[in-house]
């Protein structure tokens, strides 16, 4: 198999990279992309891969059978296309595709339900939803939601290598440069993506609307304040949610304990230090709500380390979700 990785010198592409080696994917050819050429490439097992620009005419000519895109959302807009038109599996981590209609949005342990024969892109939600649905997933199954409200503690690598470089420069006694919206070492910023200063952000919006395409839940009930934090690495969430029927904690840890992908802490909290370069999402401190006399509201703080379960790892549990149903077995018969 050979596969693609569109922004293999970013942070999303490089643990891309790390997953696919440590997970034993059966790729056969690895070729490395970016905005430009490198001279010096990346590693991928033990070797160095040379980094092309991308451009369509270059992969065109390199005909991934897999292409991985962690650049941005133009560079997938123009190049991802072509690509599934040719026959290419493309798992794209922008948000070009997401709310496509006809497109699946897929979490492996939640909805691979939504994967068809047919489907050539597989966009990867936002990382703060994958982090959300992984959670949410298991209540809905048992006791079904009624709405939920979520404030978010979002790590500096959710913007990339250039949320990395601002906080270690700022920490360093720079000043800021521009990419947070507001200084954001010893500080919280409550402004994560596009904001015209009314209403919600880009980040807000697309948690609403990606975990509801997830859940299966076009009516569900979502509000999101989302919040950047001078953490390096893992995503938190404050999570306030009603059930659709009246419930229990003992019958919520009960559901998350089963759930695939969860961690459920039954006592004391979970920190993003304690997850960082981790792949499942770890839930704390399910409560109810203490004036609560309906039985339907509850609190649940949640952890996710979102550059592996927000990004990488649920981009290659897709290509290995796909190699479990079949999809490469035509190609590898017809391999020299
Ligand atoms: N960071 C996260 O936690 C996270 C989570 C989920 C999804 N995402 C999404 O993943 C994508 C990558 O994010 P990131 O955080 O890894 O950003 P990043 O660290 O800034 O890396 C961006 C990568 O994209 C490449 N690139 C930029 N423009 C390009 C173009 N026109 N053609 C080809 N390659 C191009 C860059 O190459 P050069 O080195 O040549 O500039 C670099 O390799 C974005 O769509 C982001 O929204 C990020």
């Amino acid at each position: 198999m050979k596969v693609a990785v569109i922004g293999a010198t970013g942070v999303v592409g490089g643990m891309i990279l790390r997953v696919l080696e440590e997970r034993n994917v059966p790729v056969d050819v690895l070729l490395a992309y970016a905005s430009r050429d490198r001279a010096d490439g990346v590693r991928f097992r033990g070797a160095n891969v040379p980094v092309a620009a991308a451009t369509r005419e270059r992969l065109a000519a390199d005909r991934p059978d897999v292409a991985f895109f962690a650049s941005s959302d133009d560079a997938s807009a123009e190049l991802a296309g072509a690509l599934a038109d040719a026959g290419a599996i493309v798992i794209d981590n922008s948000a070009t595709f997401r709310l496509a209609e006809n497109v699946p949005l897929v979490i492996p342990e939640v909805n691979p339900h939504a994967v068809r024969a047919s489907d050539r892109i597989f966009p990867v939600a936002n990382c703060t939803a994958i982090v959300l649905t992984v959670a949410l997933a298991p209540i809905e199954r048992a006791v079904g939601l009624r709405s939920v409200r979520v404030a978010t503690y979002q790590a500096v690598s959710g913007a990339g290598r250039a949320g990395l470089d601002a906080l270690a420069g700022e920490e360093r006694g720079e000043s800021p440069d521009g990419t947070f919206a507001a200084p954001i070492f010893r500080n919280v910023v409550p402004q994560v993506g596009s904001y015209d200063g009314d209403g919600d952000t880009g980040e807000e919006k697309k948690v609403a609307a990606e975990t509801r395409k997830m859940l299966g839940r076009s009516d569900l009930h979502i509000a999101a304040t989302t919040v950047r934090v001078p953490v390096m690495r893992a995503h938190s969430e404050a999570v306030f949610f009603e059930t659709s029927r009246a419930t229990s904690v003992d019958e919520l840890h009960d559901a998350l304990r089963k759930a695939p992908g969860v961690v459920l802490h039954e006592h004391g909290i979970v920190t993003p230090r304690d997850v960082e370069d981790t792949d499942l999402v770890h839930v704390a401190r399910v409560r109810p709500e203490s004036d609560d006399t309906s039985g339907t509201r509850f609190q649940m703080w949640i952890v996710g380390d979102q550059l592996r379960k927000g990004a990488a790892t649920n981009g290659v549990q897709i290509l290995e979700l796909l190699i479990a149903q079949g999809c490469f077995a035509h190609a590898e018969a017809h391999a020299p």
